[in-house]
């Protein structure tokens, strides 16, 4: 069972250490922070275990405003999120660079939690299978790889897939490719259990939920309860 907080663009390092003094991670679960790039060594130096939101694939080089994997695991950071879908929406990422990212961090020694997910529309033209065979095939086969399921419609907009979608999604997923699967979508306190006590939902992605110290501790215990139960 692995809760990972993804704080997209918030956060400064003295934000950081705010929420870590503020913070418990109870135990049975996994718990990872993916900070902004300028936070990642304040959340480190305060104890947490700590995922970049992005990674470039190459070691070193004329990339502007992106950075390696080698960077990353000289700071002390375990793993990175790829391809998630505010990257693939405003920042022209594709399948093809999600792979390259994903490849080079697995290879590096990083670990990896590689975001999929279908668009609303994508989803009433019944196209959701399609897409996801499409975003998970080029992902590489690793023990250090996890896929977030993040239906772009759940995301940010408190619209959450009922636990029967997910875990449909889920079970598809791991067809594809027998990683850990978490669900990522609006996942709050209220419905954190619910999703997370599917047989195919390893774990959850959480974006404005894990941004608060007691919402995402709520959420990490919904975790290990689940954890607990099998
Ligand atoms: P949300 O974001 O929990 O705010 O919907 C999830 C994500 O983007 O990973």
């Amino acid at each position: 069972m692995l809760i990972a907080g993804n704080w997209k663009m918030f956060k400064g390092p003295a934000a950081t250490r705010e929420f870590a003094a503020a913070f418990t991670a109870p135990a049975g679960v996994e718990v990872v922070v993916a900070p902004p790039f300028v936070s990642l060594a304040a959340a480190i130096e305060s104890g947490l275990t700590v995922f970049a939101q992005n990674v470039h694939w190459a070691q070193e080089g004329a990339f502007t405003g992106e950075i390696s994997a080698a960077m990353l695991l000289e700071l002390g950071v375990a793993g990175a999120i790829v391809g998630h879908s505010e990257r693939r929406q405003y920042f022209g990422e594709t399948d093809e660079t999600v792979a390259r990212r994903a490849e080079a961090a697995l290879a590096a020694g990083l670990r990896v939690i590689a975001c999929v997910g279908e668009l609303e529309e994508e989803r009433e033209r019944g196209e959701t299978e399609a897409v996801l065979r499409r975003q998970v095939s080029v992902l590489p086969d690793d023990e250090r790889l996890a896929v977030a399921y993040e239906p772009v419609w759940a995301i940010g907009t408190g619209r959450t897939a009922t636990p029967e979608m997910a875990q449909e999604a889920h079970a598809f997923v791991k067809t594809l490719l027998d990683r850990p699967v978490l669900y990522g979508g609006s996942v709050k306190p209220e419905n954190a259990a619910e999703l997370l006590a599917q047989p195919d939902v390893d774990g959850a992605l959480v974006g404005g939920a894990s941004l608060d110290p007691a919402s995402f501790a709520a959420i990490c215990e919904a975790g290990a309860a689940a954890a607990a139960r099998g």
